[in-house]
Parts: structure tokens; sequence; C-alpha cells
């Protein structure tokens, strides 16, 4: 499954993620890849442990957390501190798949990747290609979103970010731990939930079907999650 969540980072947020990286020092991006994706990528990317990188991927994820669809959705149980990167020149990132385990460098925080993110924050105005490619079961989709727009994608997919031609693309990029492992699971709990929140906007929180299927909904999530 495949959602944009918009909107993860409001104008003010946005602008303070952006300053504290614009100022920073960049460096290879490969710095983090495995070896398959060393050969395909050409980027550049703040340091994993740069002092500005962490405060804005702190930034990002307290504003993660107040984002209900992004709950709803990857039902996350651990979050990888946001990475960010930066494409222009020419620069692009070939089809590749997204290291199945993450470890954080220097601690002994670790997730399985279950879910991929790309937050985006540059306006798509501002460069032409940079689009992230992703291969599902229909096909591949293209994606390129607004300033503080995030799309969430099986960290299984196969994927690519085309060259950036003109101007520069920036983005924060991380991965999530899901308390349900299981895509299909977690993608019938996410339609669950959506469709209880839509009757219950004409039928109320307490009307008794709705009480029921709420029941349900945390029946199947007690079954499935791991916490
Ligand atoms: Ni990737």
């Amino acid at each position: 499954m495949m959602i944009q969540i918009p909107d993860v980072l409001d104008a003010a947020r946005l602008a303070e993620v952006r300053a504290l990286i614009d100022a920073a020092d960049w460096i290879d991006g490969n710095a983090t890849s495995g070896h398959q994706s060393a050969l395909a990528k050409r980027n550049l990317q703040l340091p994993e442990d740069s002092g500005a990188a962490r405060r804005a991927g702190a930034i990002i994820l307290d504003a993660l957390g107040r984002v209900p669809l992004f709950i709803a959705a990857a039902l996350p149980l651990k979050i990888f501190p946001p990475l960010f990167n930066s494409y222009e020149g020419g620069q692009g990132f070939d089809v590749h798949v997204d290291n199945a385990v993450r470890i954080q460098r220097g601690t002994d925080f670790r997730i399985r990747s279950d879910l991929s993110a790309t937050l985006f924050l540059e306006d798509p105005q501002a460069y032409d290609g940079g689009e992230l490619v992703v291969e599902g079961q229909f096909g591949a989709q293209a994606v390129k979103l607004p300033a503080g727009h995030m799309i969430l994608y099986p960290a299984s997919s196969l994927h690519k970010v085309e060259p950036v031609t003109r101007g520069r693309r920036i983005a924060s990029f991380f991965w999530i731990q899901s308390m349900v492992r299981d895509g299909e699971a977690r993608r019938s709990l996410f339609e669950l939930d959506t469709a209880i929140q839509t009757i219950a906007q004409d039928r109320g929180q307490t009307d008794p079907a709705i009480i029921q299927l709420t029941g349900v909904y945390h029946n199947l999530l007690r079954r499935w999650a791991d916490s």
C-alpha cells in the first residue's frame, strides 16, 4: 500500500527544518548505503550523527506523532531517526531495494524496515526530475509531492529516484517498523479504521454498531500487533 500523508510539516516547521539542514555540511550519500545500492546512488546526505540532522529529525518525529493518518496507516512501533538527502546536477538513485534491517550507527538501536518514508522538503516547481518511482503490484508509480508532504510505501518495493536535471531536490527519508508486520493485515486494519471513522461521522462514536466495529478493530490489532 502506498499512501500520501499531506501536511506532515506546516510552513513554520518546514522553515525550521530547512534552516537547520541548509546550514549543515553534506557528504557523499554512499556513507549509508549497502553494497548494492552504493553502485546505484549518486547524491549527498547529512551525516547520521550530525547535530543538524538530529535536531531536524526530532522536529519531524514530533510532527509525525500528531498526524492521525500516519499513525493509522503505519501503526508504528519504531521509527529510524530521519536522514536527509539532496540531489542536483543530474544526480539520481537507480533501482534498488532498501535493507531489511537498519542499525543506527554507534548505538544498539535497530529496526526491521516494514515501511519506507520520503518527506519532501523542496517545492516541486523548484526542480525538474527527482520523482520517486516505486514499483508496486499494479505497476510503477511516480511521486513528487509538495514540500512538507510525505509518501509511505512498502520497504520491500523496488524503487528509484529520477535524475534531477534542474534545481535541487531535498528530502528526508527513514524507515518504520510497524506493530503489524504483515502488510495485508496492516492494510485491512487501516481500511477498517477508515470506514469506522467515516460511518461514525454520520452516526456518532456512541452508535452501538460503531462501538462493536471499534471492538473488532482493536481485537484484530491485539491479535496481530507486536509491541
Ligand atoms: Ni531506497
